[in-house]
């Protein structure tokens, strides 16, 4: 709900700034305190004074107040508020967020919230595709933000495509269904297992795969937003997660991998194997770098590694719940289910690299869930942070007491 929400709205210099008007009538229609934070360009576009009407409080723009020298705290802004809505969020100011430009009162207060961020980007249909704007979602991403997907359409270029703001009505719709499931797992303990493991050949090389850990520390992030407690289990990733509710726990090899998962599951509620876990490892790790030799090419003898979902499995209590994913090139739907039995799961998550946007690397999925009493669910390509919510929004309603 979001009545009694106290929320900042960052409004940057695009043209759908005029559409802000209706987000914070909306908002404080629906009982929401709104604070109005406006880039300098962003004035260009609406008046701060009909900003300031709607949502009943002075819009700051400046870290000074000119005409009374009062100082606009960003650190006591970002202490305020349960919810940072960004929108539109222009390709600068994304920029700007995702790199630490802290140079307006915008980005500077982003950079001090404590709260969940919701950015809703608008920009012409090739700004959007870009890869710099893409690289810097991404980042946002990384960081926690929930992205709110911009809507196809006619730009103001009078261009077809992807890039409008998405319509103040869904994002106040975003942020109601948040504010509802807000705390739906208070009280649960998590554990996720996420990323690629590396399985060392010789001190300079390993076996691995192209897991990047996106979709487990999706999974991480919207755990604890809903109020888990976290146990993060990664291989070796590039990303970074600050939610106080995740402790997270570096590992390299399945082995380790398998040590960090068996020892704590016991005293965790869910279990959620996201990682790609390798299946083999070398049988002798040489402990110099393996030389280019004259002759034959060295031969490398690989020995099985543990399987920590089904060893997890083997362990589980009739309180606990434990979901497994499965990637797959070929026969999905077998292979799933064989899955799913072998590992005693309670549900597998199926993707499949034969699907556009699916599996290693990018920022969406597309995911079938089954489930062990026979049910299926397909769902739409889709950011893979609203993967991790169908997946939570299962486990939820189907599997929690
Ligand atoms: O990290 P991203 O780039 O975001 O990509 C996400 C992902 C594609 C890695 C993810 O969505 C995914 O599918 N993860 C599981 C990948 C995998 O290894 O699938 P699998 O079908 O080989 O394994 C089946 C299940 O057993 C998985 O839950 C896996 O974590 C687990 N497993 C596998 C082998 C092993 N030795 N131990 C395991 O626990």
């Amino acid at each position: 709900m979001i009545a009694g929400k106290k929320i900042i709205l960052g409004i940057t210099g695009g043209i759908a700034a005029y559409k802000a008007a209706s987000l914070v009538r909306l908002l404080v229609k629906g009982g929401a305190e709104v604070q109005v934070i406006m880039t300098p360009n962003a004035k260009e576009f609406i008046a701060p004074l009909t900003l300031s009407t709607l949502s009943g409080k002075p819009v700051i723009s400046e870290f000074f107040t000119a005409n009374t020298g009062q100082w606009n705290s960003h650190v006591d802004l970002g202490l305020w508020a349960d919810a940072m809505v960004i929108a539109p969020a222009t390709a600068s100011t994304i920029g700007k967020m995702a790199n630490g430009v802290a140079d307006n009162m915008l980005v500077t207060t982003y950079l001090s919230a404590k709260a969940p961020v919701f950015v809703a980007p608008a920009m012409d249909l090739d700004m959007f595709k870009h890869p710099t704007t893409k690289r810097n979602l991404d980042l946002l991403r990384s960081y926690g933000n929930h992205i709110i997907e911009p809507a196809a359409g006619e730009l103001a270029s009078h261009l077809i495509g992807k890039g409008r703001m998405e319509e103040p009505e869904n994002i106040y719709k975003v942020l109601d269904a948040f504010f509802d499931q807000q705390h739906d797992l208070q009280g649960k303990k998590v554990l996720i297992t996420a990323g690629p493991t590396y399985e060392k050949i010789d001190p300079v090389r390993f076996i691995g795969n192209f897991s990047s850990g996106k979709q487990g520390f999706a999974l991480a992030q919207e755990c604890a937003e809903r109020g888990a407690e976290v146990t993060l289990v990664t291989g070796p990733v590039n990303l970074s997660i600050a939610h106080p509710g995740v402790t997270r726990i570096d590992v390299m090899s399945a082995d380790e991998m398998h040590n960090a998962v068996v020892s704590r599951f016991p005293e965790h509620d869910i279990a959620i194997m996201c990682a790609a876990v390798a299946d083999y490892k070398v049988e002798h790790v040489m402990d110099h770098k393996i030389k280019r030799e004259k002759g034959d090419a060295p031969v490398l003898t690989l020995v099985k590694n543990p399987d920590i979902a089904k060893a997890a499995g083997a362990m589980k209590r009739p309180d606990q719940v434990l979901v497994g994913f499965a990637l797959e090139t070929d026969n999905e739907d077998a292979h799933a289910h064989e899955k799913l039995l072998k590992k005693n799961l309670d549900f597998i998550v199926l993707n499949s690299l034969k699907d556009e946007g699916a599996g290693f690397q990018c920022s969406t999925n597309k995911v079938k869930i089954i489930e062990s009493d026979g049910s299926e669910t397909v769902y739409p390509c889709k950011d893979k942070r609203m993967v991790a919510k169908d997946i939570v929004d299962v486990l939820k309603s189907k599997y929690l007491k």
